[in-house]
């Protein structure tokens, strides 16, 4: 079959005259509309877990923008949720999660059989969307990777160096292979059933990938990214994967070809001309406007989305953010940068 979803498209590898565009958190408080609906679910969490007004928060910037591509409004944490962490929310301040300090937390986490349970309403939403999005529009699915989501079950918050991660890693080598090995199992799982939902692409986000380095950026980014890619390949091998191994800085050349991902999302800390020479080499690059320019607007915002499209303009790409749009950032330049990518 013939693909004509542009981002479907690039991700097969087709270099197209105008890339195609979607923004992470693109659906978000930014938002007016958001926030209206998030006002009528309560809290952050009973959103995620309503499947209409997951879905209808899902649609509004697609509604709004006419995005290439929606991405399933969720969270990363629902899984360590799903897994048997607490997880809540404290407004203003971000994630609190139940900590994991030793093998025994480890292995009191529940069976990875058991997640659906929990998870079902997210699978629902991307029924709901995968009937109501424009035909033209890919649905995007999503996890964390597991170094990323062991950061918080571990801290129990989000951390600036993951440090309590780290001490965990090098002080508990056998729990902590563990604890990666059940959230890589889990996210397989997760992924799988977003896919039997209707998710047509599913992105694996490593937000802290960047405090990895050397052996250990290999063996808890690369090595468990590998894994999810080649399970959900074995089994669903026209479904793309896009993976964000964030500030990984060198850590992206090669991490395609290393764990088979189609597509490395890349975040602002890279030039394009760099991941052009690099990373686009081995495939579709998907970013990476600095999410700055959101607030700023103007002629910048314009000049610097134009020269990413041109760095880019002789391989697979697909326009974005290099991570997600902030609360205090101006609608209006949300269309500024899409007919800036678009209009050329
Ligand atoms: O991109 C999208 O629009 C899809 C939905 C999505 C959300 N979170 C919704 C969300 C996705 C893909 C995520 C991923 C996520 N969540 C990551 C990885 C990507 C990244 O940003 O680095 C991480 C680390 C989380 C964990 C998380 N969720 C944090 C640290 C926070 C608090 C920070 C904040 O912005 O308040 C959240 C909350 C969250 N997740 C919001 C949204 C829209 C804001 C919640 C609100 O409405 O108050």
């Amino acid at each position: 079959m013939s693909q004509t979803k542009t981002i479907l498209r690039a991700l097969a590898g087709e270099t197209l005259p105008v890339p195609p565009i979607w923004m992470m958190r693109q659906a978000g408080r930014y938002l007016p509309e958001y926030r209206a609906t998030r006002a009528q679910a309560g809290d952050f969490l009973s959103l995620c877990y309503n499947p209409e007004l997951a879905a209808e928060v899902t649609l509004q910037p697609i509604r709004r923008y006419g995005f290439d591509a929606a991405i399933l409004f969720a969270d990363i944490l629902l899984l360590p949720q799903a897994l048997g962490a607490d997880l809540w929310f404290v407004t203003g301040e971000g994630p609190r999660l139940s900590t994991i300090t030793d093998m025994a937390g480890v292995e009191a986490l529940k069976p990875v059989e058991d997640i659906h349970e929990t998870l079902n309403p997210i699978y629902e939403t991307v029924r709901i969307l995968s009937q109501e999005l424009p035909s033209d529009t890919t649905l995007i699915g999503f996890a964390g990777a597991p170094w990323t989501v062991a950061t918080y079950m571990i801290a129990g918050r989000g951390t600036k160096d993951q440090g309590p991660a780290h001490f965990f890693k090098d002080g508990d080598r056998a729990a902590f292979k563990l604890l990666i090995d059940r959230i890589t199992e889990g996210t397989i799982a997760y992924l799988g059933k977003q896919i039997d939902a209707g998710a047509e692409v599913v992105k694996i986000f490593d937000s802290w990938a960047g405090s990895l380095k050397g052996q250990d950026f290999e063996d808890f980014a690369v090595e468990p990214c590998r894994q999810i890619t080649q399970a959900l390949k074995a089994k669903y091998p026209h479904i793309p994967v896009i993976g964000f191994p964030r500030e990984a800085g060198d850590g992206y050349i090669g991490f395609a070809k290393k764990t088979g991902v189609d597509c490395v999302a890349l975040d602002n800390s890279v030039s394009a001309d760099w991941a052009a020479e690099h990373v686009q080499v081995d495939g579709c690059v998907q970013g990476n406007l600095a999410s700055s320019h959101m607030v700023t607007g103007g002629q910048a915002l314009v000049d610097e989305a134009r020269a990413i499209v041109k760095s880019f303009s002789k391989g697979p790409h697909i326009f974005n953010l290099g991570h997600g749009i902030t609360p205090d950032a101006d609608p209006d330049n949300v269309q500024l940068m899409i007919d800036a990518v678009r209009g050329g």
